[in-house]
């Protein structure tokens, strides 16, 4: 065990989850009328994803998911998190409303709240239904009100039951991987595109914190970013300058705004395009949060690169450090930092780590178990940082683990394994990873047990 975890250090009431999104686990994709999304078209297009994998099946959640609120039980957390997806909910991104997609949603909910388990839902995990990407996707404004308007929609059916919104999850990716790096859907690379992408991103996260509000009174809403620590790869001008920027692009461009301090100037300057909102329309990105979500998982060294893409910096691999099968740097003090990042610099008042997790390449022992000492460390290590943050004044209200399965790891899909439970996908079979089992000895000690250190 890598060091005792402060867990009297957490409230009372801390929300132990876990976390999934719909495309990563659903499988289904083409029933009860869901339509496709930005994910099924780029997932099928040769080349896109590692082994050509799809989410066509996934880990079927569609069909298992009582079973996976078993798994919940048995690992004793009292929180998931989920999301919803667009696509099956409003097909055509805009329009009728799809009764069984919002059936599907509505039965999950009341069997987690039946076993005792607090639903998290995000909105958007960037499953944008292909319909409104053939009309432009995020880079054109009238996708954020579509957006608000199917938010209204599942929050009027769930909202009288669940409580905590997310409106985005890591808009970056949605925005820089999306339409500037093109390794995630819809795969553009157009740098002016991109920044439309963002703002649209943030304005429909505007729109949709009214609309949820309006649906659902009471419901606790925020918006989930990954956030990196970032730290210059020498001590140059040129790379400090550098971090500076990185920092930007996948820091402050996502938090400034939503706390009304407008877009960073250095990175409008960066970028030279101009985000498409007006003061009104940053006015409502701004609304007032009742949460910040922190997705973690590694730090970020950067050397300045003038030829390169925007911001003209880049993530340079540092020898002879401990990192995951991602190849991410392991770095647990960064949640530390960051979640005091988000109290002191941006004055929250709530946060919950919305993600957090490793992947390794597991072996599935003769016996059928799994046993996974590097996740379990990784996981103690964080949480030890966590607790850690807590004592320094992070109002910390949650850690919500990435994942609760093994599952669709975008492109690159089913090599990369995330989760506290292993999945077979041949057969479906689930087991409960060593990690997993650890998770649930700590959560049980703190839940059960005078929140003692684990
Ligand atoms: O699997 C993803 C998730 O969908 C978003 N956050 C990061 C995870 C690991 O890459």
């Amino acid at each position: 065990m890598s060091e005792p975890i402060d867990l009297a250090a957490f409230p009372q009431d801390f929300l132990w989850g876990t976390a999934t999104a719909a495309y990563q686990i659903e499988g289904a994709v083409a029933e009860d009328g869901r339509a496709p999304s930005i994910w099924d078209t780029f997932s099928h297009t040769p080349g896109k994803i590692a082994n050509d994998d799809n989410g066509d099946v996934a880990c079927d959640h569609y069909h298992r998911w009582p079973e996976d609120i078993g798994l919940m039980r048995r690992l004793g957390v009292n929180a998931y998190r989920l999301s919803v997806a667009w696509p099956r909910v409003v097909p055509g991104g805009t329009g009728p409303v799809n009764p069984e997609g919002l059936a599907f949603y509505d039965e999950l909910v009341d069997a987690l709240l039946e076993a005792g388990i607090t639903p998290s839902v995000t909105l958007y995990h960037w499953d944008l239904p292909q319909a409104l990407q053939d009309r432009g996707g995020w880079p054109e404004r009238e996708t954020a009100f579509a957006f608000a308007e199917y938010a209204s929609a599942v929050a009027a059916r769930l909202g009288d039951r669940v409580k905590l919104w997310a409106t985005l999850n890591e808009p970056s990716c949605s925005a820089w991987i999306g339409h500037l790096e093109g390794k995630m859907a819809p795969g553009w690379t157009d740098l002016g595109a991109a920044v439309r992408a963002s703002s649209h991103l943030l304005l429909g996260h505007g729109l949709a914190t009214q609309a949820i509000r309006a649906a659902a009174p009471g419901a606790q809403v925020g918006i989930v970013n990954n956030l990196s620590t970032v730290y210059p790869a020498t001590d140059r001008p040129e790379d400090l300058a550098a971090a500076r920027r990185h920092d930007g692009h996948v820091n402050r461009w996502w938090l400034d705004p939503v706390h009304g301090r407008g877009f960073p100037a250095d990175m409008v300057e960066t970028y030279g395009v101009e985000p498409p909102l007006g003061d009104d329309d940053l006015a409502t990105v701004a609304a007032p949060l009742d949460w910040l979500g922190l997705n973690y998982y590694f730090p970020a060294y950067v050397a300045d690169d003038p030829e390169g893409p925007a911001p003209f910096a880049r993530s340079v691999r540092r020898e002879g450090v401990p990192r995951t099968g991602m190849d991410w740097e392991i770095d647990a003090s960064g949640i530390e930092t960051l979640l005091l990042r988000l109290t002191e610099e941006y004055g929250a008042r709530k946060l919950y780590v919305t993600e957090n997790g490793s992947a390794f390449p597991d072996v599935v022992r003769p016996d059928g178990s799994v046993d996974d000492p590097e996740r379990q460390d990784y996981l103690e290590r964080h949480l030890a940082a966590c607790a850690s943050a807590v004592r320094r004044g992070a109002p910390l209200a949650g850690y919500f683990a990435w994942s609760l399965l093994d599952n669709f790891e975008w492109a690159y899909g089913y090599d990369k394994r995330f989760g506290l439970v292993h999945v077979d996908y041949r057969t479906q079979v689930r087991t409960i990873k060593g990690s997993g089992r650890r998770y649930a000895d700590i959560v049980r000690v703190h839940r059960g047990q005078g929140r003692r250190a684990a």
